[in-house]
């Protein structure tokens, strides 16, 4: 089976567009191959100015993981810094990938001119990115096109590494991930959905209370047409909401189009379907956050399981380039 590795930062709610477009199909993907999914909270530190609220979002985002249908026994879920591995193989890579590489990073000149503390950590990101990947001897890596230079650096410097040393690494390569909906924000149908838009009334989380939901879909921006046809040219906002109508019950948005001729039932019925699909993902998220004894045993198997390929890989690293064993 081939192994994939996707990875995901804590840095606040999952939302419905999180969902539908990619979380669904990670519970799908966790029987086709052997999959890690990693909360990179270690990455996230290079971002924020809270990092008192980290460990709080990595719980939530477990427990969001595991509630969508990750399943323990299948794929291992993983905290970054419950394993070691990650940090330790980290330095190795910074001392593998050049300064002029990471100068030549796009996020980083993204990130750093929006920001007027600009840490070492944010700068040499993307080598504890490819510690991340290449500890767990990954052939595939599923990324949307803002992680891709990220994925080659990696490439590149496992090459390297690999020419310096002799054969270490599995050379991973960057997939698309097999794309769900594509889910536009409820205010702004022409933006998709996303934590960062202004105000919440756009956004809609997995998290959010039924009443919550079906207002939102309530208020939610379509056009003055009043026809519903599936254009998402024309009628943005009316086709974003047959999206999401058909995501959530199976069925295609055009054929959804001809059965609707009023917008107010359209609304109703995508925020009732929403509500009925995240019921039981809220009642399985609620149960765990309550039982943190179990989330922490869910996590602890995650971990155990990553160390042991995350070891065997350093040491490995270490031995090839000649590190001194500890006796
Ligand atoms: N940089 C990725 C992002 O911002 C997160 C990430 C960290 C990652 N390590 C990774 C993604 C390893 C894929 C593989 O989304």
């Amino acid at each position: 089976m081939v192994r994939v590795l996707s990875c995901i930062q804590p840095s606040g709610d999952v939302h419905l567009g999180n969902y539908l477009g990619a979380l669904r199909n990670w519970v799908h993907g966790q029987h086709r191959a052997e999959v890690f999914h990693g909360i990179v909270d270690l990455h996230a530190l290079t971002a924020t100015d809270r990092p008192g609220v980290l460990g709080d979002h990595t719980l939530r985002l477990a427990a969001v993981l595991f509630a969508v249908g990750l399943d323990p026994d299948v794929a291992t879920v993983f905290v970054q810094s419950h394993v070691p591995e990650h940090a330790q193989l980290g330095w190795v890579m910074e001392c593998t990938v050049s300064f002029g590489e990471l100068s030549r990073m796009t996020q980083f000149k993204d990130k750093s001119e929006r920001r007027d503390f600009v840490s070492a950590g944010l700068f040499t990101y993307p080598a504890l990115q490819a510690a991340d990947i290449l500890l767990y001897d990954a052939q595939e890596v599923p990324v949307g096109d803002d992680q891709r230079q990220h994925i080659e650096i990696t490439r590149d410097v496992a090459i390297r590494f690999n020419g310096r040393f002799g054969e270490t690494f599995v050379v991973p390569k960057a997939v698309t991930p097999p794309v769900g909906a594509r889910v536009m924000d409820l205010q702004d149908p022409t933006s998709k959905m996303s934590k960062s838009s202004a105000g919440t009334a756009g956004t809609v989380y997995l998290t959010d209370d039924p009443s919550d939901i079906d207002k939102k879909f309530r208020r939610a921006v379509t056009d003055s047409r009043a026809e519903v046809t599936y254009d998402r040219e024309a009628q943005p906002g009316v086709a974003n909401l047959l999206d999401i109508l058909a995501a959530a019950t199976g069925d295609d948005p055009r054929r959804l189009a001809g059965s609707y001729q009023q917008y107010g039932q359209l609304k109703k019925d995508t925020g009732d379907a929403v509500v009925a699909m995240l019921a039981p993902i809220q009642q399985r998220y609620r149960d765990l956050l309550e039982d943190r004894a179990e989330l922490g045993r869910l996590l602890r198997i995650g971990a155990d399981r990553a160390r042991g390929v995350a070891a065997t890989t350093l040491s490995r690293a270490y031995g090839a380039i000649g590190l001194l064993p500890p006796s």
